[in-house]
């Protein structure tokens, strides 16, 4: 989250503004500074008294803010904030802002503004969709203002549709990627090292170095910016990290920096060695203190482990190491050389001939070294701002160095990368917080081996991995370490062309039974059912695979929904719940009974239809009629497989994670279209039949852009 960073928020009057109040919480709790500025008639929606005390700062809204004339200088505001976020930005307010009116407070230090600016509007459906808020869309958009698209739902007229503004939640992810960056690293565990070492002579003497550890430090807060979850593993005099991504793990010597690094460097995809690890210590140390004598004192040194060498002779495949150089001639040769001896993927190799080379300045100027790459050269900057180019940098490289890595090799044509990423939380709450390390432990290995397997074949770019979440709540510890648990699994996909992700998969696995041990071995067997806990997990990594994948190219995901299903027959025989026919009519066998039936084949052609031809088409006001005619004709397909293989758990869950979503775009059908589409919808899933009759209650059209919903 955005830690001190300046966010200054402008609230227009709409219903919407009651929901700021979670956000400007969530953001001072983040340790983001806010400063809330409201148009004059935005107070009748939520109390200034509110808002300055959820943010701790006066909040302003007009230019002359009190009886004595105190001036509010709009220039000083908009240069305090890094980033403004007007939410909700009512037509109106939009309308002021793309043709550069000056009226208010807030219009006005958006016009001062030198920082990014984001909008969240929120307004009725047809406000939104008429072509003077869309013009002045564009508008803002080509200014370079960041628009946070609205969600599809109910509004405040009472109709459903488009102009909703944007959930907290998408508000606070927009604030953090455009702050922070894209959390590519989201996930990922990593390790730094950071500062010098000390190797003791005696109890009060050492032998150490200049550094100052800010580059490793700064270093890793840019990757816990990035989403990371960073180890830091640092010598005495490092500064102290307060950043929430980022565990520390203080060290003094090399022996102690190599034990620590040893602990979690298994668990780290990316390792970065920034210490300046003392390369000898003394031969003897002596429990007193040495006392001086006339006589000429030596001093024995022995080398001390190298740490870098250690990872890069140890890592493993999917790892990626990025050491250091500090060199003071033939630069770039030494700096491969050490890449090439260490067995390094990167080098960052910094020279005492360039600015910035002695350990503890304040900037640093480096060049990037990598062995099939030219090498990147980065001006010199403050170490901060240099973390945060190198970590970009360090993705780049990491893809391309990986690609290198395979084809070396494995000889392969395609590259390595990991498909999900899954939000693994391990929740003891019934089970007792005495063990609170070990959940955390299990915690960290279950999203290791969830995030860090090969589940496909294919090539995945950081940003194009699955999301997905599986939510583990402990219900009881039989034994030793054999647990019962409910697990929640849920997977989403972006929808093309918009800050809007849908529901792809939604259930609640009541039957989770496992042994977890520490020790033993993450390592998944496809051919036999060694572990339910790994069977499990990879159960439904196929499954979220597959149906990922069948919202993207027909049947494209059968492969994957066939592995969940050998998954099932491998887990036959075991004695754990929720693998087989007899046990329950909602359980793991009948997911992937459903499926693979055949009798289904529709209802996956459905899923392509209605995402790829449908929701990725409703960017384009053209092509919205059509799109939401294919998505009434996937929810067509369903039900007929329904009427055919009649109650099986999947369409219920289905539709019970898309409700919302369908009640939004069939509410803009044509009124034929909407009765039969509601009456389909109640035939497949009646419990919900009084939702879906509000299809038919609430306005729409369906005729010319207007008609579209996402
Ligand atoms: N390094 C290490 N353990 C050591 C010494 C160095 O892990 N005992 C790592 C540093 O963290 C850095 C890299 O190795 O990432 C290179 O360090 P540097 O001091 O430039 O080189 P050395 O290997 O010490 O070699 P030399 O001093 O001869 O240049």
């Amino acid at each position: 989250m955005p830690a001190g960073k300046k966010v200054l928020i402008g609230i227009s009057s709409s219903i919407a503004a009651y929901k700021i109040c979670g956000l400007v919480r969530e953001l001072v709790r983040s340790g983001a500074e806010v400063q809330v500025v409201l148009t004059p008639s935005a107070n009748e929606f939520v109390t200034p008294l509110t808002l300055s005390t959820l943010s701790g700062r006066p909040v302003y809204t007009n230019l002359v803010q009190n009886k004595e004339g105190e001036w509010v200088n709009h220039v000083d505001l908009g240069l305090w904030s890094d980033l403004i976020l007007v939410a909700p930005c009512t037509a109106n307010t939009l309308a002021a802002m793309a043709s550069g009116s000056c009226n208010n407070l807030l219009l006005a230090t958006v016009l001062s503004a030198r920082c990014p600016v984001a909008v969240a509007p929120a307004m009725d459906h047809d406000m939104f969709l008429h072509p003077t808020t869309q013009a002045n869309l564009q508008r803002l958009d080509a200014m370079g203002y960041r628009i946070i698209a609205p969600g599809t739902g109910e509004l405040a007229s009472g109709l459903m549709g488009e102009g909703r503004m944007a959930e907290p939640e998408l508000l606070l992810q927009a604030i953090r990627e455009i702050l922070l960056g894209e959390p590519f690293l989201s996930g990922q565990r990593v390790l730094v090292t950071a500062g010098p070492t000390r190797e003791y002579l005696d109890p009060v003497r050492y032998i150490t170095n200049r550094s100052s550890g800010k580059m490793g430090l700064a270093l890793a807060e840019a990757l816990a910016d990035r989403g990371a979850q960073v180890e830091l593993i640092y010598g005495p005099g490092t500064e102290k990290c307060r950043h929430p991504g980022v565990t520390t793990h203080p060290v003094e010597t090399a022996a102690q920096m190599l034990d620590a690094c040893r602990e979690v460097a298994d668990h780290c995809t990316l390792q970065v060695y920034a210490a300046a690890v003392a390369d000898y210590r003394p031969a003897m140390f002596s429990e007193n203190k040495i006392k001086k004598s006339k006589a000429p004192l030596s001093l024995d040194l022995v080398a001390n482990p190298d740490i870098l060498h250690y990872a890069g002779t140890h890592k493993k495949q999917g790892q990626f190491i990025v050491g250091f150089a500090l060199e003071s001639e033939n630069e770039i040769e030494n700096g491969l050389l050490k890449l090439h001896q260490k067995q390094a993927d990167l080098v960052v190799m910094n020279s005492l001939r360039q600015e910035g080379g002695a350990m503890d300045a304040g900037h640093m100027e480096c060049t990037l070294l990598t062995a099939h790459q030219d090498p990147v050269h980065l001006p010199a900057m403050p170490k901060r701002e240099l973390a945060k180019v190198m970590v970009d940098q360090f993705r780049q490289l990491l893809n391309l160095g990986l690609v290198v890595y395979l084809l070396w090799v494995l000889g392969w044509n395609s590259a390595y990368a990991q498909e999900l990423n899954c939000q693994i939380s391990v929740n003891p709450g019934k089970v007792g917080g005495a063990d609170q390390q070990f959940y955390a432990n299990m915690q960290q290995a279950l999203t290791t081996f969830v995030n860090g397997q090969k589940w496909t074949a294919d090539e995945y770019q950081f940003q194009e991995r699955i999301n997905c979440s599986i939510n583990i709540m402990l219900d009881e510890r039989i034994s030793g370490n054999t647990f019962k648990a409910t697990a929640q699994i849920q997977s989403s996909r972006p929808v093309y062309n918009s800050t809007y992700t849908t529901v792809i998969f939604n259930y609640t696995d009541p039957d989770w039974q496992f042994e977890y041990n520490e020790a033993q071995a993450m390592e998944f067997n496809e051919n036999a059912h060694t572990s339910n806990l790994l069977s499990m997990l990879a159960f439904y990594a196929n499954l979220i695979i597959g149906l990922d994948y069948n919202t993207f190219g027909k049947e494209s995901g059968t492969p994957y929904l066939r592995k969940a299903q050998q998954i099932v027959l491998n887990a036959q025989n075991a004695i754990e719940l929720g693998w087989r026919l007899n046990q329950s009519l909602r359980n793991r066998y009948w997911l992937s009974e459903l499926l693979n039936n055949s009798a289904y084949k529709p209802f996956h052609q459905g899923l392509y239809e209605y995402h790829r031809q449908g929701l990725d088409q409703m960017h384009k006001p053209e092509r919205v009629i059509d799109a939401r005619r294919k998505m009434l004709g996937a929810i067509e397909k369903i039900h007929d497989v329904n009427r055919n293989k009649p109650g099986g758990m999947l369409i219920p869950l289905y539709l019970k994670a898309k409700l919302p979503e369908i009640i939004g775009f069939c509410s803009k059908a044509l009124p034929a279209e909407k009765a039969k589409v509601v009456e389909q919808l109640i035939a497949m899933d009646p419990l919900n039949q009084a939702e879906y009759n509000r299809i038919n209650a609430t306005g729409g059209g369906g005729s010319g852009p207007g008609g579209g919903g996402r």
